[in-house]
């Protein structure tokens, strides 16, 4: 049985003022964020306990600061607001649960996710979807590997989406988050689990950042201020298809990748997609794939044959420039290596592939895109 289920409430806001007043945000609030966000918007504001996550670690999520929070948070705290990227969300949806650490115990469900408290999630920027999804994703670093706990427990109870958030957002990042979630669209898109109901989201969030992308190409970065409110929903649209019917290889094997080298989510998912999706073509070029490349050709008014290129071409002109593996560092002997750690830890996400990808379709993935 296939199911569709949208969980947090989602409220749409346009400037920072409005969530500070609907929210009432106070001093039995834990609050995770960045400094840079907390103190272009939030200064005023009397909260409880602010967690400013870089000074925990820079780049994505680890156990290891989990931990390190962990011991930090002193007082007792009614409800979790989190302000920020995926790190800061992925973060703080662990922090409303009844317990937290062992991080490890809670990922390999030696302790039970049981959610404790109220959990609102704020994105500042256009990607993760993480606001919608049961989903914390964590670096394991004794792992070498990035690893997802899905349990209901990790839902918000709400996501608010306000674009005045991202109105400094730096290009890269933009660049890395929006691929990220036009990823989401796709993979959930070809998923065994999606739905028609989780199709149109993926559609439709393909549809608004394919179409952002060609506005930036054709008219510059200067025009980005005017898309945000539309690569935020997008994203979040994204999430809710991805949170339904799961993300698949390109995440699965990008893991790896962006864990040994510290690339950013986005970006790491970016240097895999078109080679997963090549494969998929290759193995079975007329199930749903053939549907999804004509939807994205539409867009992009090219040919369905040539939709692949179409999109290298557009993301590297004016979103972000492809590269090959064995530029962010990667060595020959990690695609064995990177190929044992997908099978052993992702197969959460394999089994959302479009096709069966045996060792030797991971190997060979990883191989042309070396
Ligand atoms: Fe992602």
């Amino acid at each position: 049985m296939k199911q569709f289920s949208v969980m947090p409430k989602i409220t749409m806001l346009e400037l920072c003022d409005e969530f500070i007043r609907e929210y009432h945000i106070n001093e039995n609030d834990l609050i995770f964020t960045i400094e840079a966000a907390w103190t272009a918007h939030f200064q005023n504001v009397n909260a409880g306990t602010v967690v400013y996550i870089e000074k925990y670690g820079r780049g994505e999520p680890t156990d290891e600061m989990i931990e390190a929070i962990s011991r930090d948070i002193k007082r007792p705290y009614d409800r979790v607001i989190a302000i920020g990227g995926g790190t800061v969300l992925d973060c703080s949806k662990l922090f409303a649960l009844k317990e937290t650490v062992p991080v490890t115990d809670l990922f390999d469900k030696k302790i039970p996710a049981v959610k404790d408290k109220p959990l609102l999630l704020v994105p500042t920027t256009c990607g993760t979807g993480s606001e919608m999804t049961n989903i914390s994703i964590l670096e394991f670093k004794r792992r070498h590997t990035k690893f997802g706990l899905a349990a209901d427990a990790l839902y918000a109870d709400e996501a608010i989406l306000v674009p005045e958030l991202l109105y400094n957002l730096p290009y890269k990042v933009f660049a890395a988050s929006s691929i990220d979630a036009l990823i989401h669209s796709l993979e959930s898109y070809l998923s065994p689990k999606a739905t028609p109901v989780s199709k149109m989201f993926s559609a439709e969030a393909m549809r608004m950042i394919l179409n952002g992308y060609k506005k930036i190409a054709a008219e510059g970065r200067d025009v980005l201020k005017s898309l945000l409110s539309d690569f935020s929903l997008a994203s979040t649209m994204a999430g809710i298809a991805f949170g339904n019917a799961g993300c698949a290889a390109v995440h699965a094997m990008s893991y790896p990748l962006g864990a040994e080298f510290h690339i950013p989510h986005g970006e790491a998912n970016y240097a895999m997609f078109t080679g997963v999706f090549r494969k998929y073509m290759e193995i079975n070029p007329d199930g749903i794939i053939r549907e999804l490349n004509g939807i994205m050709a539409d867009v992009l008014n090219c040919q369905a044959s040539g939709v692949y290129e179409e999109v290298e071409q557009l993301l590297g002109s004016a979103i972000l420039p492809k590269k090959a593996l064995r530029e962010y560092g990667m060595t020959k002997a990690q695609i064995l290596e990177f190929t044992d750690s997908v099978i052993t830890n992702q197969q959460r996400l394999l089994s959302n592939n479009y096709v069966f990808l045996d060792r030797n379709a991971l190997i060979e993935i990883y191989t042309r895109l070396f």
